[in-house]
């Protein structure tokens, strides 16, 4: 290839004006939301990385499949599409739709986890964790060692600790271990790829001891693009082929199709095993709907099959995950600590290391994604103790192993001058890092807390 600029490979066919409210404005939408950034209006935020979970721009022939959507209650066209894209990249024959990927996780879990239980994962996100302990379960975090240092980079960061795996199964026996999982890629661990050599290893493990492996496959095309670049022998392989390795050797997956299915909503449930499957569809009448459209319109579901397919082009996927590093270059190429390498669909500034001040019980990362919004109408989220966080019985709270805060990147929305200011807004609240002050949290929910949590800036 002669040229080495990799541009964004559609052109731009409809557009949504965007625009700053002023620095007063946003003083008071922040102190409006309880210093929450899920509680601003989007019309109070410019450039909103909160998540990359069904924000990104459709494409014209995800539209047009939504114009020939099928509404049927029953039978509906649109689902045996969806089924049809569904089974060609996973190979699955059990397909549920759902109307995200947490609906997956609620059924999947009801069905398999008891009180007692106990659920290793490389890392669960938010609401993998909350709904396997709704259910009484355990949800434990096994990542690689090599994720211990955010600043060191390893290829595939995101791998399931096989060793921790062996040492979980002595410990406790398989029987209190109905699944395991393999989140790819690892969100809450920096967006990192898990590569096939592990899932193969996890593939072994559960195999030998007779315990379902399932993929959190929300991300499952970036995950395949990095196993293309970095990992020995598959650089001839496509997208495709990659992916259904992935999915060759685990038994099921929940899916959100609002990340990799390029889709505004939806998510699925696939699997082998027809009696399980069994399971799975009596519970989902019950709260979702028929298992032929499952909380979706019949649109959504051709929205899906389409984006199925788009998201697995080489063009596409090379464009995505160098987007990420580009910002993750200009944040890091400034000396403020990051993740690394970068991860797929994101950026994660290490907070604790970029405000040393701050201890973790004022949660230096809420305090960096407020400091981001006020400085420039950048909107991120907090991956820390906010999030992750376990209060102990004499009131105080284990913290998070890690402070991030993920800047994350909608797919196919922002351009490459949107993320340069981006950059700029991080340089300027990391030039006055040391003056930032920590938070208390004044309000908190029961479950998942991050999303409604109120806090106070301390002075
Ligand atoms: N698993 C992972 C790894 C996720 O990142 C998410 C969502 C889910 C499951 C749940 O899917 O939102 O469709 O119910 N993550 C979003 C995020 C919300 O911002 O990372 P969902």
């Amino acid at each position: 290839m002669p040229y080495r600029t990799i541009i964004e490979p559609f052109r731009i066919h409809s557009v949504q004006a965007i625009n700053l409210p002023d620095s007063e404005a946003r003083q008071a939408a922040i102190r409006r939301a309880g210093y929450n950034l899920f509680g601003l209006h989007s019309d109070e935020v410019i450039i909103d990385l909160l998540t990359d979970s069904g924000t990104g721009a459709m494409s014209s022939r995800q539209w047009a499949g939504m114009l020939d959507g099928d509404e049927a209650y029953a039978g509906s066209r649109s689902y045996y599409r969806f089924q049809e894209a569904v089974t060609e990249v996973t190979g699955f024959a059990e397909v549920i739709p759902t109307h995200q990927g947490r609906a997956a996780e609620r059924i999947l879990f009801e069905t398999m986890v008891q009180p007692g239980s106990v659920v290793p994962n490389n890392t669960h996100f938010d609401t993998t964790r909350a709904n396997i302990e709704h259910q009484g379960g355990e949800a434990i975090d096994l990542p690689s060692p090599d994720a211990k240092s955010p600043a060191v980079a390893h290829p595939f960061k995101g791998n399931l600790d096989i060793a921790g795996l062996e040492a979980v199964f002595t410990k406790l026996g398989p029987d209190r271990i109905p699944l395991v999982m393999v989140t790819a890629t690892n969100n809450a661990g920096g967006g990192q790829p898990v590569s096939l050599e592990n899932l193969a290893a996890a593939s072994a493990v559960c195999k030998r001891l007779g315990v379902p492996l399932f993929l959190d496959a929300c991300r499952f095309a970036e995950n395949a693009w990095f196993i293309k670049q970095r990992e020995p022998g598959q650089q001839d392989r496509t997208p495709a082929e990659i992916a259904r390795s992935m999915f060759d050797l685990v038994d099921g997956c929940t899916m959100s199709a609002k990340k990799d299915g390029l889709a505004n909503i939806g998510g699925f449930l696939g699997m082998r095993d027809p009696e399980l499957a069994a399971e799975c569809r009596s519970l989902l009448i019950l709260t979702e709907g028929f298992p032929t459209y499952g909380g979706l319109a019949g649109y959504d579901l051709e929205a899906i099959a389409q984006g199925l397919r788009e998201v697995l082009d080489e063009d596409y996927l090379r464009y995505r995950i160098r987007s990420t590093a580009y910002l993750a270059d200009k944040v890091d190429g400034a000396g403020i600590p990051i993740i690394k390498p970068a991860g797929g669909h994101a950026v994660y500034i290490d907070a604790s290391a970029l405000l040393p001040q701050i201890p973790r019980n004022q949660y230096p990362a809420q305090a960096l994604a407020v400091e981001l919004y006020l400085e420039g109408g950048v909107r991120g989220v907090e991956i820390g103790s906010v999030m992750f966080g376990k209060p102990q019985a004499d009131g105080s709270e284990l913290p998070a192993p890690t402070e991030l805060v993920r800047l994350a990147i909608p797919r196919r929305t922002y351009t490459q001058s949107h993320i340069d200011y981006v950059a700029e807004v991080v340089l300027a609240v990391a030039a006055r890092a040391k003056a930032i002050k920590g938070m208390r949290i004044i309000e908190q929910a029961r479950w998942l807390r991050h999303f409604t949590a109120r806090f106070e800036p301390l002075a």
